[in-house]
C-alpha cells in the first residue's frame, strides 16, 4: 500500500515537475512584496532605541526575483517620516518612477500613504540591494536583492551547496537623523559611527553581542556563496574570513573572471558575490569574518571592526573563534591592487559591450568646500560639488518636472568640465573655497555613447569617492593617481573587459574613467554614496532624452505617483 503510494505521489510530481518545467521559460512571474515601514525598537550595543525598518525586521527582507520577472512592491509608509526605495543597480529600463530617489524621480511616500513599486528585472542577474533613499534612513532601511538566472542558463561558476547573504552596516547608538540635524545646523560632519554591522549585528568584539553575533554553520569541503552587501553610510570597508580564502565571481548583478583573494574591498552601494571553500579540517573549528574601513588619509573615520562567526558543523561554541588579518586601513596599494584584478567575464554568452567610438566625452571634478553661514561653527559650513556645483535639492521629483514640462524646477546647463582649470591634486587649497549651487543636470541624447572621467581635488583634502550612477551599469576603463591626462592616459585605457557595475571608487588624489551607452530615457541620479557626502551636494543628474520610437520613450507614470 504504502510503496503504491509513493510511486503514484512520486509519478505526480515528475508530471507537476514537467509542468513547472515547461511554463517556466515562456511566462514571467510576479513577485509581490508588502513593505510596511516601521518604527521599531532595537537594541545593539547594550541599549534600545526606536528605529525606521521595513515590517519591523532590521536588516529589511530580501528580495527573491528571476531574471525576467516583474516585481510589485506596495510601500505603505507608517514611520513619522516621509519615505521613498530606491533599487540599487536595476536599470528600470524607461521606468525612472520606480527607481526611487526622493526629489529626483518621486516626491516621496509620505505618512499614512502607499505607493506600489512596480518594474521588470532584465538582462541582470546575481546581488544587488535596497536601500531608503531620503534623509540618512538607508541607516536601518536597507536589505538584499537575489536576482536568480533565467532557466537554463546557469551561472558561470560551481553549483553551491548553499547561499548566504552578507549586509554589511553602520550603527550609531543615537538617533541618526538627530544627529545628522544638529551636524547640518553647525555646519560640519555628524559625530560617526559607533559600530560597524554584519546582518546587522556588531560582533563579539563589542559589548552585550550575545545575541547579537551572526553565525554561518558550513560543512566541510562543502563550497559556499556569500553575496555581500556593503549598505554602510560612509565606510568603505575591507573584508576577510580567517583561514579561508574566496573567489569573487560576481559584482554590482554582473560575472566577473574569477580571481582568489585573501581579503576584499567594497564601497558602499557595491556587491560582491564569492565563493567560499570551507576547506579546514573537522575539528578546526569557528573563525572570524570581519570587516573594518578603509580610510588613507587622515580624516576621522570610525574604524572599529565588525564580526560574525564561520563555524564548522558540530565545533562547540567554545573554541574561541581565529581573526582574519584585514588590510591595514590605510592600505593603498592593496586597494588599487584589488580593484585591478576585477574583469568582466566577456564571454560570448555575458560579452562586454564596451563603447568604443564616444560621442560625448565629460570631466568632472569632485571636491569638498565651505560656504559662508553665520550661525555655524567658524561661521562656515562644510560642503561637496562636482564641476564647483553643489546640488541643490528641488521641491518636486525632477523626472516629473522633466516629463510634464514644467520650467522652473531644474537647468540643464551642467557644464562639461571645469569652468576653471587647475591642479587638481597638487598642494591642499584652503582657500577659495566657495562653491556655486544650483538644481543643474547634463541633457544627453538618447543612445550616445558618453565617457566620464571622475576626477577627486584636493580642494580641503584627497579622499576616495564611491560614484554611483541610477539606471545604468557602466564600464570602468581606466584609473589613475595625480591628474588626468587626456593626451596619454586613455592610450591605456582596458575596452576589452573593464569591470562593469553601477558603483566605482575614485581612488584618493586620483581619476576613475567610465564609459556607457544612453539608451535608457529619463532622468538619473548620480551620486556619491557615501552619504555625508551626498548630503553636503555632491550629486548631479543626467537627463537623458527619449528616443524617436515609441518604446524608446520614458513610461507613463504610474497613477498612484506620490504628490508633493
Ligand atoms: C524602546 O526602548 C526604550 C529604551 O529601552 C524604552 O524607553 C521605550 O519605552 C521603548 N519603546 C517601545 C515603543 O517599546
Ligand atoms: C498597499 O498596502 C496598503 C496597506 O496594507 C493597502 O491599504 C493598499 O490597498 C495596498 N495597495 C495596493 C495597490 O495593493
Ligand atoms: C514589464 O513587462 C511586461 C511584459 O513584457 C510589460 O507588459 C510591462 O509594461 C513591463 N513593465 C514595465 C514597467 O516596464
Ligand atoms: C590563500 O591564498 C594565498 C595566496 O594565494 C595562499 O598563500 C594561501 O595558502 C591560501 N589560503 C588558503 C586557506 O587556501
Ligand atoms: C582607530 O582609531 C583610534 C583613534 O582614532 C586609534 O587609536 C587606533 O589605533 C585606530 N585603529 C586602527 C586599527 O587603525
Ligand atoms: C599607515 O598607518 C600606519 C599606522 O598608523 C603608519 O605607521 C604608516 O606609516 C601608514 N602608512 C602610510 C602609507 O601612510
Ligand atoms: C574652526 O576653526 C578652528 C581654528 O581655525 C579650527 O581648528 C577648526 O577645525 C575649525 N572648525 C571647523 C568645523 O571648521
Ligand atoms: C513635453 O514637450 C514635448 C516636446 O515639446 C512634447 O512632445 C510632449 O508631449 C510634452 N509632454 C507633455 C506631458 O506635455
Ligand atoms: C601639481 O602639483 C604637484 C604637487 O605640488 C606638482 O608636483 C606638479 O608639478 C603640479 N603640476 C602642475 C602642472 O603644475
Ligand atoms: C567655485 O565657484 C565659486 C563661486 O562662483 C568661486 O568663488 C570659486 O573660485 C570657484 N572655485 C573653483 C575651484 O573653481
Ligand atoms: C544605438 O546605437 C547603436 C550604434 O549605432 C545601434 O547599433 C543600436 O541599435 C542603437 N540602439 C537603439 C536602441 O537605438
Ligand atoms: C513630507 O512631505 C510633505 C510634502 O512634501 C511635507 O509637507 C511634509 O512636511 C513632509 N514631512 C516631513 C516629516 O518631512
Amino acid at each position: 500500500m504504502a510503496s503504491r503510494d509513493s510511486s503514484f505521489s512520486s509519478l505526480t510530481l515528475l508530471f507537476i515537475a514537467f509542468l513547472v518545467f515547461i511554463s517556466i521559460p515562456t511566462e514571467a512571474a510576479i513577485k509581490q512584496y508588502q513593505f510596511d515601514i516601521q518604527v521599531k525598537n532595537v537594541s545593539r550595543l547594550c541599549h534600545a532605541k526606536p528605529v525606521v525598518t521595513v515590517n519591523g525586521r532590521f536588516p529589511g527582507p530580501t528580495i527573491y526575483v528571476t531574471e525576467g520577472d516583474r516585481v510589485v512592491v506596495n510601500v505603505t509608509n507608517h514611520a513619522q517620516y516621509n519615505m521613498s526605495i530606491h533599487w540599487h543597480g536595476l536599470k528600470q529600463y524607461r521606468n525612472g518612477w520606480a527607481d526611487g530617489p526622493a526629489y529626483i524621480t518621486q516626491c516621496p511616500i509620505q505618512t499614512g500613504s502607499s505607493y506600489v513599486y512596480d518594474f521588470n528585472v532584465t538582462g541582470q542577474r546575481g546581488t544587488l540591494w535596497w536601500h531608503a533613499h531620503i534623509l540618512w534612513l538607508r541607516a536601518t532601511v536597507y536589505g538584499a536583492i537575489v536576482i536568480k538566472p533565467k532557466q537554463g542558463a546557469p551561472p558561470p561558476f560551481p553549483q553551491p551547496s548553499r547561499e548566504e547573504i552578507i549586509l554589511l552596516g553602520e550603527w550609531w547608538h543615537g538617533d541618526v537623523e538627530k544627529l545628522v540635524n544638529q551636524g547640518a545646523n553647525m555646519g560640519v560632519p555628524p559625530s560617526m559611527s559607533d559600530a560597524h554591522t554584519i546582518n546587522g549585528k556588531p560582533g563579539p568584539l563589542f559589548p552585550c553581542s550575545e545575541k547579537h553575533t551572526f553565525v554561518m554553520e558550513v560543512e566541510p569541503r562543502k563550497t559556499y556563496l556569500l553575496r555581500i552587501i556593503n549598505s554602510a553610510l560612509n565606510d568603505e570597508l575591507f573584508f576577510a574570513i580567517a583561514g579561508h580564502n574566496m573567489t569573487v565571481v560576481e559584482i554590482d548583478a554582473v560575472y566577473t573572471k574569477p580571481f582568489t583573494t585573501q581579503a576584499l574591498l567594497i564601497s558602499p552601494g557595491q556587491t560582491t558575490s564569492v565563493l567560499l571553500q570551507a576547506n579546514q579540517l573537522p575539528g578546526a573549528g569557528r573563525y572570524f569574518m570581519a570587516a573594518r574601513p578603509f580610510k588613507d588619509v587622515p580624516l576621522p573615520v570610525d574604524n572599529k571592526t565588525a564580526t560574525a562567526i564561520l563555524q564548522y558543523k558540530g565545533i562547540p561554541n567554545t573554541v574561541l573563534p581565529i581573526l582574519p588579518q584585514l588590510p591595514a586601513p590605510n592600505d593603498t596599494e592593496f586597494a588599487l591592487s584589488y580593484n585591478k584584478k576585477l574583469r568582466s567575464l566577456n564571454s560570448q554568452q555575458y560579452p562586454a559591450n564596451v563603447p568604443q567610438k564616444i560621442g560625448r566625452k565629460l570631466f568632472y571634478t569632485i571636491g569638498l568646500g565651505m560656504n559662508p553661514c553665520p550661525t555655524c561653527v567658524n561661521r562656515t559650513r562644510l560642503t561637496a560639488s562636482l564641476n564647483n556645483i553643489s546640488f541643490v535639492m528641488p521641491q518636486i521629483g525632477l523626472l516629473q518636472a522633466h516629463y510634464f514640462n514644467t520650467t522652473g524646477v531644474f537647468r540643464t546647463d551642467f557644464p562639461d568640465r571645469p569652468r576653471t582649470p587647475f591642479n587638481y591634486t597638487g598642494a591642499p587649497l584652503t582657500t577659495n573655497l566657495e562653491t556655486s549651487q544650483g538644481t543643474r543636470l547634463s541633457k544627453v541624447a538618447f543612445n550616445s555613447t558618453v565617457e566620464l572621467v571622475l576626477q577627486d581635488t584636493n580642494l580641503l583634502s584627497v579622499e576616495s569617492h564611491p560614484f554611483h550612477l541610477h539606471g545604468y551599469n557602466f564600464f570602468v576603463v581606466g584609473t589613475g593617481i595625480g591628474n588626468f591626462d587626456p593626451a596619454k592616459d586613455p592610450a591605456k585605457y582596458n575596452l576589452v573587459d573593464p569591470p562593469e557595475r553601477n558603483t566605482v571608487g575614485v581612488p584618493t588624489g586620483g581619476w576613475t574613467a567610465i564609459r556607457f551607452r544612453a539608451d535608457n530615457p529619463g532622468v538619473w541620479f548620480m551620486h556619491c554614496h557615501l552619504e555625508l557626502h551626498t548630503s553636503w551636494g555632491l550629486k548631479t543628474a543626467f537627463v537623458v532624452e527619449d528616443g524617436p520610437a515609441a518604446d524608446q520613450t520614458v513610461l507613463p507614470p504610474p497613477k498612484d505617483l506620490p504628490p508633493c
